[in-house]
C-alpha cells in the first residue's frame, strides 16, 4: 500500500467506525463525532498492542509488524480497548500470550465518546483528564475545544511520554502533566469539567476545589471489589458535591494509589450460622456494588455459592458456603461483621427492587463522602474517604 492508500483507508475506517458508535447509540453529538471523524487512532497506540483472550488475565499482542497495513488499521479502528501497557511493562516489549493485569491502555472509543458526552462537555469549556493513557481521548477534546482548554494528567512517565509524541504528531498540544492526577493540576483551574479515565474509591478532595461552582465531576467510582457506578457530580457554592450515579455500565482500571493491596491467605474462623442473603448476589453488577459500599475495605474472593471476603483494613473475614439442607452458611471472625454489613446492605437495596446502580447518588462534603439510595436523605454508606 502508498502512503496515500493507507491514508484513504484510515480516514474511511474513522468515518464508518464513527457511523458504527452512532448507531450504537454512545455518540450522539456531531461535534464529537467530528473529532471521531478526524483524530488518527494510529498514532496514540503505538507499536504493538493487546487484545483480551478468552482466558482472563491473559493477552495476545500484535505487532505492527506482524501484519499488513489494511490489518493493522483496521485493528486499530475497530472498537475495541487495546492495552498498551500491563503490569507496568509496555506491551511493545513483549510478544505472543502475555499474562497480567493492564496498566495503561486506549479505551475503546465507543467507551470514550460515551464518557465525554455524560460529562455534558461542550464548546468553550474548560478540561481536566486524570488519566490520558494513549492520549486519544485527550486528542477528541483538544479537536473539538482546543488545545489551551484542556489539561490531562498521567502517573505514568512512560505512557506519558508516549502520549506527548502521539499528540505532537497529531498536532494537539494540550498541557500535559505527568503526576498523580489525584492531586489534580492547580496551575490551570478551575475547569468547567473533570473526567477521569481511570476510577476512585473515592472524589479526590483537590478535585472538589479545582473544579468551579456549577462545574462537573465524571468519574467511574470503583473499589476493592471490582463494583463499579459511573459518578456524575455538580459542584454547589457550598463546597459540596452531589448528584446520581449514570445509567452507563462503565468500568475503567482504578487509579493507582486507589489500587488494593496484595490479597491476604484467606484463614477462616468463627461459628458457622445461615446466611439472610444469597451469596451469588454478589456476580450480580448492582448487587456487588451494593456488598461493596457495606464492607469498603474488603476484598473478595470466589464467586456463586462460595464467596470470601478479606478486609484489609482489620484482618476481618468471613467466608460463605451452601449448606447441604438448603440456603447458604457463612462464618466470620475478626473485629468487623463484614456478612452482617453485607447481609444488611443487600436487604435493604433488595426492599427497595433491588435497582441498577442509577438509583443510587453520591453526595461529597468537606466531612464525609457517602453513596445513598433514593435521595440523600435514605438509606447510606460512606465511602472510603
Ligand atoms: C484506561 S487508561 C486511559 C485511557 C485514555 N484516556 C485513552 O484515551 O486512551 C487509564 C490511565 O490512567 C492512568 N492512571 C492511573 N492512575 C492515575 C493517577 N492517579 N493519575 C493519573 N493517571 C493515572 C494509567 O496509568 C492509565 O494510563
Amino acid at each position: 500500500m502508498t502512503a496515500d492508500d493507507t491514508s484513504d483507508l484510515a480516514a474511511r475506517l474513522r468515518r464508518s467506525l464513527a457511523r458504527q458508535l452512532v448507531q450504537a447509540g454512545s455518540l450522539n453529538d456531531p461535534a464529537w463525532r467530528k473529532a471521531v471523524e478526524s483524530v488518527p487512532r494510529e498514532l496514540f497506540v503505538g507499536g504493538a498492542i493487546a487484545g483480551a483472550t478468552e482466558y482472563g488475565g491473559r493477552w495476545q499482542v500484535t505487532h505492527r509488524d506482524d501484519v499488513s497495513d489494511d490489518e493493522w488499521l483496521r485493528l486499530v479502528y475497530s472498537d475495541t480497548t487495546w492495552v498498551t501497557q500491563i503490569d507496568r511493562d509496555m506491551v511493545e516489549n513483549g510478544h505472543g500470550i502475555l499474562r497480567g493485569i493492564p496498566t495503561s491502555s486506549s479505551t475503546l472509543p465507543g467507551l470514550v465518546v460515551q464518557m465525554l458526552e455524560a460529562a455534558r462537555i461542550t464548546d468553550g469549556d474548560k478540561v481536566i483528564e486524570v488519566g490520558t493513557g494513549t492520549g486519544y481521548s485527550a486528542g477528541l477534546m483538544c479537536h473539538r475545544l482546543g488545545d489551551s482548554a484542556v489539561t490531562s494528567i498521567e502517573y505514568d512517565p512512560v505512557v506519558a511520554g508516549r502520549a506527548r509524541q502521539a499528540l505532537t504528531a497529531a498536532g494537539y498540544a494540550p498541557t500535559l502533566v505527568i503526576g498523580d492526577g489525584l492531586n489534580g493540576y492547580d496551575k490551570n483551574a478551575e475547569y468547567d469539567r473533570l473526567i477521569a479515565t481511570c476510577s476512585v474509591r473515592f472524589i479526590p478532595f483537590p478535585w472538589m476545589w479545582q473544579v468551579r461552582d456549577g462545574g462537573t465531576i465524571t468519574a467511574p467510582l470503583s473499589g476493592w471489589m471490582h463494583g463499579s457506578a459511573f459518578a456524575h457530580l455538580t459542584l454547589t457554592d457550598d463546597g459540596t458535591a452531589s448528584g446520581r450515579f449514570l445509567k452507563d455500565d462503565v468500568y475503567f482500571m482504578i487509579a493507582r494509589p486507589h489500587d488494593s493491596p496484595p490479597l491476604a491467605s484467606p484463614y477462616l474462623r468463627g461459628e458457622k450460622r445461615a446466611s439472610r442473603v444469597d451469596p451469588n448476589i454478589l456476580d450480580d453488577q448492582a448487587g456487588l456494588f451494593v456488598g461493596q459500599l457495606a464492607a469498603p475495605s474488603a476484598m473478595k474472593l470466589g464467586k456463586g455459592d462460595a464467596v470470601i471476603l478479606l478486609d484489609v483494613a482489620t484482618g476481618s473475614q468471613a467466608g460463605t458456603e451452601a449448606d447441604p439442607q438448603g440456603g447458604w452458611t457463612v462464618r466470620q471472625h475478626g473485629p468487623l461483621r463484614l456478612w452482617d454489613a453485607v447481609e444488611d446492605a443487600i436487604l435493604t437495596w433488595q426492599e427497595a427492587g433491588s435497582p441498577h446502580q442509577s438509583a443510587f447518588g453520591l453526595t461529597v462534603t468537606r466531612d464525609r463522602q457517602y453513596v445513598w439510595l433514593g435521595d440523600p436523605d435514605g438509606p447510606s454508606w460512606n465511602l472510603p474517604a
